[in-house]
């Protein structure tokens, strides 16, 4: 149930999503984590990038103009409608179950493999397994997300909702989320098959707190 409400929150909330993150609404993306996911992929010299949950789009077309061979996918169909327009790259219309279910349909191998604040629901362990099809034998999985240290609320998994307060009514719908510990995140890589290979805490200052945290994770058989 909150799997399909936070799909469906994307369908909605597309319009408002795509004009925050082109107009630099978000000021942790402008200041900070936009610039660290993107410094993170150039570090492991990767020419071939899927960006899984890609949104709009920025990223994959950031890349692709740095002369990588970019695939984006996502499972907004309004979000990729907005991708495939700005162009860039190549944009698949596809959720994590099917995903999951057929990774090699996205083509690949990929050098890296990139979540930029995309990893949203529960049900990961799958799409994350069957993402190492996908990665070349030494392919980077890296992960950015919010910072679980860094939040208001219970230390535990669990669901919470988002509401946007800070988008002026931009999201309508709010989304449910799966809330995960450093420990939940780091579990879910080792038994995914992925090893923890670096995990940064990227920050507008050093004395500031951390934006994010970006994991970065290689095949547990590459290692
Ligand atoms: C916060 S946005 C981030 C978008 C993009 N990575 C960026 O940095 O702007 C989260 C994205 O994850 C996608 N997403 C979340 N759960 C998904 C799922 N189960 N299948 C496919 N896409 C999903 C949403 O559609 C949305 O585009």
């Amino acid at each position: 149930m909150d799997e399909q409400t936070l799909a469906a929150s994307w369908e909605r909330n597309a319009g408002g999503w795509t004009a925050a993150v082109r107009s630099g609404a978000i000021v942790s993306r402008r200041e900070v984590t936009d610039a660290a996911i993107v410094a993170a992929v150039r570090r492991t010299g990767a020419r071939s990038v899927l960006d899984l949950g890609c949104g709009e789009g920025w990223l994959v077309r950031t890349l692709a103009a740095e002369g990588c061979r970019v695939v984006g996918v996502d499972g907004a169909a309004a979000l990729i409608a907005a991708a495939r327009q700005a162009g860039g790259g190549t944009f698949h219309h596809r959720d994590y179950a099917a995903i999951a279910a057929a990774p090699t349909a996205l083509g690949g191998p990929f050098e890296a493999i990139v979540c930029n604040f995309s990893l949203l629901g529960e049900a990961l362990p799958a799409l994350l397994y069957s993402l190492r099809r996908l990665a070349t034998p030494r392919g980077r999985l890296l992960i950015q997300t919010l910072h679980p240290l860094h939040l208001a609320g219970p230390y535990r998994d669990g669901w919470r909702t988002e509401a946007f307060q800070g988008l002026d009514g931009a999201m309508p719908a709010p989304m449910p989320w799966y809330f995960r510990t450093l420990g939940g995140w780091v579990n879910l890589l080792v038994r995914a098959g992925w090893t923890l290979q670096a995990l940064e805490e990227p920050r507008a200052a050093p004395s500031a707190a951390p934006a994010s945290v970006l994991f970065v994770a290689v095949p547990a058989n590459a290692v």
